[in-house]
This record gives C-alpha cells, sequence and structure tokens, in this order.
C-alpha cells in the first residue's frame, strides 16, 4: 500500500481558525491550499466549517456527496473526496463534522478503514474550521499539529481571538499558535496588530505567540471571491497573492514539531495518516 511505502513521512495537520468570523479563513485555506499543492506537495483539504461552509463554494464547485455520507457508511472516502484546482483534495463540509466529535467505537473504525484504503498520498491537511469557539472548533485546533489564528487590525477581531487562545490553552493546555494578520495596509499596522494580541496573551496567559506573516487587504481577492476561484490562480502577482506564496513557503520551511497532544491528536492524525498506528488506535481505543 502506499501509505505503507514510507512510514517516516507524516501527514502534517494544520487548523486554521480565527475566533471572529469572516476574517479571511476560508480564503487562507484555499490559496494556501493551491500554493502548497504547486510546491509539489499532496493537499487535503478539510472543510470542517459546520455553518455556511464554502470551500466548495470559492472553488466553485458542487460536491455530490459531504462527510456526512462517509460517517453513515453510505459512500467511500474515494467518492466523498472532490477534485479541486490543481488536484488538490477537499471533503467537503456538512452537519456531520459535528458528529465527528462524537465517534462511536464502530463508526471511528468505519472511517479509520476508509482511509487505511485510500491510495493516495497527502503531505498536507488543511482544516477550514469555522468561526467562534464551539467544541467544534476546538476539536479540530486541538487535534491538528500546527494552529494559524487569522486576525485583522479590527480590535473585535483581537478579543475573539484572545477568546479562543485562552480557551484552547486553559483547558486543552495548547500553547503553539501561529497568528496570521490579514487584510493590512502595511507591514507595520501587521506588527502592531500581531503586538496588541500578544501582549494580552503575556500579561494574562503567560503565552508567547509566533508571528507568521500578513495578508494585505487587496481587491483581487473579493474579485476572486466572485470569480469563485484562488486569488493565487487568478491573479498571482497580485500582492495577496506574492504574501499567499511566501506563507506557504515560511510554512513549508519551517520544520514540523510533531507534538502529540493527547488521544485526540494521535487519532486526527492517524485517521488521515498513517496506517500502522491507525491500527493501534483502533485496537487501544477506549
Ligand atoms: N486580504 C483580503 N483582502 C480583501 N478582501 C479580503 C481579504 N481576505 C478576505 N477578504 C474578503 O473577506 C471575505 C470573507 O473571507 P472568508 O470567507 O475567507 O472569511 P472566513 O473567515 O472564512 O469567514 P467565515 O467565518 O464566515 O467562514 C471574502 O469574501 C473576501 O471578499
Ligand atoms: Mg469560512
Amino acid at each position: 500500500m502506499e501509505g505503507m511505502s514510507s512510514p517516516a513521512k507524516r501527514i502534517r495537520t494544520i487548523a486554521v481558525t480565527s475566533g471572529k468570523g469572516g476574517v479571511g479563513k476560508t480564503n487562507v485555506v484555499a490559496n494556501l491550499a493551491v500554493s502548497l499543492q504547486r510546491r509539489g506537495n499532496n493537499v487535503l483539504v478539510f472543510d470542517a466549517d459546520l455553518g455556511l461552509s464554502n470551500i466548495d463554494v470559492l472553488f466553485g464547485i458542487v460536491p455530490k456527496y459531504t462527510i456526512q455520507h462517509l460517517l453513515s457508511g453510505e459512500r467511500s472516502l474515494q467518492e466523498v473526496l472532490v477534485k479541486g484546482p490543481e488536484g488538490i483534495l477537499i471533503l467537503p463540509a456538512s452537519s456531520g463534522v459535528e458528529e465527528i466529535t462524537h465517534l462511536d467505537e464502530f463508526q471511528r473504525l468505519r472511517v479509520l478503514d476508509e482511509f487505511d484504503s485510500f491510495d493516495g498520498r497527502i503531505d498536507y491537511l488543511l482544516i477550514d474550521t469555522g468561526a467562534g469557539i464551539s467544541s467544534n472548533v476546538t476539536f479540530f485546533c486541538i487535534a491538528a499539529q500546527e494552529i494559524i489564528v487569522v486576525i485583522t487590525p479590527e480590535p473585535t477581531s483581537l478579543t475573539d481571538a484572545y477568546a479562543l487562545i485562552k480557551v484552547l490553552y486553559t483547558k486543552y493546555q495548547e500553547r503553539n499558535f501561529k497568528i496570521l494578520v490579514n487584510y493590512t495596509k502595511s507591514s507595520l499596522e501587521a506588527l502592531e496588530t500581531f503586538r496588541r494580541l500578544h501582549l494580552v496573551t503575556e500579561r494574562f496567559l503567560k503565552l508567547s505567540l509566533d508571528y507568521l506573516g500578513l495578508i494585505p487587504h487587496d481587491g483581487a481577492v473579493k474579485r476572486a471571491v466572485i470569480a469563485q476561484n484562488a486569488v493565487v490562480i487568478r491573479e498571482p502577482d497580485s500582492s495577496s497573492s506574492r504574501s499567499f506564496r511566501d506563507l506557504a513557503l515560511k510554512l513549508h520551511n519551517s520544520s514540523n514539531d510533531e507534538r502529540l497532544k493527547g488521544s485526540i491528536q494521535f487519532f486526527l492524525g492517524n485517521l488521515f495518516g498513517d496506517t500502522e498506528a491507525v491500527n493501534t488506535v483502533s485496537r487501544g481505543a477506549d
């Protein structure tokens, strides 16, 4: 089996979240996915946004099935996955996403089985978590190896991001957050925005954040959304496209400090990854 040929190579799971809605998560996921794929990676986008799931809309795709069909056993993973631009794979959302946080043993085994027999290589799993701090959002954040928090210079974005970070830190001991500032006018404004959030987490949580970078406010993003395409495809020379490419490069070059963050992380990491460990986790499940 393909997945077995390189047991050392593990999938990198990155959750993109924000607290506040409408700050650009879905665009970050979509453009990052395309940029990473173009660098020779196989990217799977998991749309875990329960509300208005829109990765598919953003790419102008109408999925036939969703993760709900996978969980119910009606469809196989292969049937549920949709091909996006540049060959990225998309696992479309539905209310079934809520169920994945409460899978019973039987369902879990079936889903694991599906991933087990999936004969494709996946290097990156990008999860669009949707807004808020519901258990659904926090589940995918702690399940992923890395968390990107998208913020904007708006004060409400900062308070909501803080609320999310606080929950993840105090309830789940999550300490690593990569902050991406969207909608910025300048790098100075981006750094200042990051600094404002950082001051608060340092002061009240004694927690340092990582500055990942910025995406400028750019009309090309809006035009791409209207055209149902990723800006890196539609207007590759725009300032935002350049930033998305830089971001992909930075992530790709940063080491993946795989930390085992408890059984849920183990579960999800293996759900989308390595088959050996999947069997172990299935056998050893509670
Ligand atoms: N860098 C940017 N420059 C200009 N407009 C942007 C930028 N990023 C996002 N937008 C605009 O903001 C809108 C919302 O972005 P997006 O859907 O990615 O946010 P979201 O965080 O996923 O929202 P939700 O919380 O509803 O899922 C987009 O439709 C786009 O028009
Ligand atoms: Mg979204």
